[in-house]
């Protein structure tokens, strides 16, 4: 069986530590599939440097080509089917994925989110904003969430999801900080699980499969 083709996808200028983690444990021959190509809709993004230094292909695709959400997709799409992408890796994508894309990569398409969901996601929870909404909560508990991705915002079939816990003295910055590290280890799992074909989506559920 041929390896996974994965393209990582983000929208910010973001830092890129999600893809960093991913070639990390590539590096480390823990990850089970190879990063083609990185597209970032922002020329400064973090992650389109990163991929460079790696040698792998960075492409920057300006948005503001595209008159709707609908066509910026199809070319998204595009440009991952050319290249054989099999998964789609969100990292920092703070865009509405619409349907465009996703049916053509269905369950093809993953996020990460930095909380548990569904609490603390949709529209406008992204980065500090989540943190800081958890915390104004009085929750005791945070985490990571990987799903894979619909057309609402965070809110397709939940794949993997890693508990953190809030400690009495946390503000935004520390608990983003220990929910940082957790999703570092928790992508390239939920990548390696479906490298291995072990994920089995059933409605908004995700079944786990033994290793074969
Ligand atoms: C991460 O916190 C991720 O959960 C969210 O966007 C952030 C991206 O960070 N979806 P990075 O660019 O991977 O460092």
């Amino acid at each position: 069986m041929s390896r996974l083709r994965v393209g990582v996808l983000c929208s910010g200028k973001g830092r890129g530590s999600n893809l960093q983690a991913l070639i990390d444990a590539r590096d480390r021959g823990e990850l089970g599939a190879d990063i083609v190509v990185v597209v970032s809709l922002n020329a400064e993004a973090g992650a389109l440097e990163r991929a460079r230094k790696q040698g792998i292909e960075a492409k920057y695709v300006d948005p503001n080509q595209f008159t709707t959400p609908e066509e910026l997709d199809r070319a998204l799409a595009e440009i991952m089917h050319e290249r054989q992408v099999g998964l789609i890796c969100l990292a920092g994508y703070m865009r509405i994925v619409t349907a465009a894309l996703i049916r053509q990569f269905p369950n093809r398409v993953m996020n990460i989110h930095p909380a548990l969901l569904p609490a603390f996601g949709g529209k406008g929870m992204y980065g500090h904003h989540v943190h800081e909404a958890v915390i104004d909560s009085g929750a005791k508990y945070s985490g990571v969430t990987v799903h894979f991705v619909d057309e609402v915002y965070d809110h397709g079939p939940i794949v993997l999801q890693k508990v953190v816990s809030v400690l009495d003295d946390d503000d935004a910055d520390a608990l983003a900080q220990r929910v940082l590290a957790e999703e570092h280890k928790l992508y390239a799992r939920a990548v390696n699980l479906f490298a291995e074909r072990r994920l089995e989506v059933e409605g908004r559920r995700v079944r786990l499969l033994p290793p074969s």
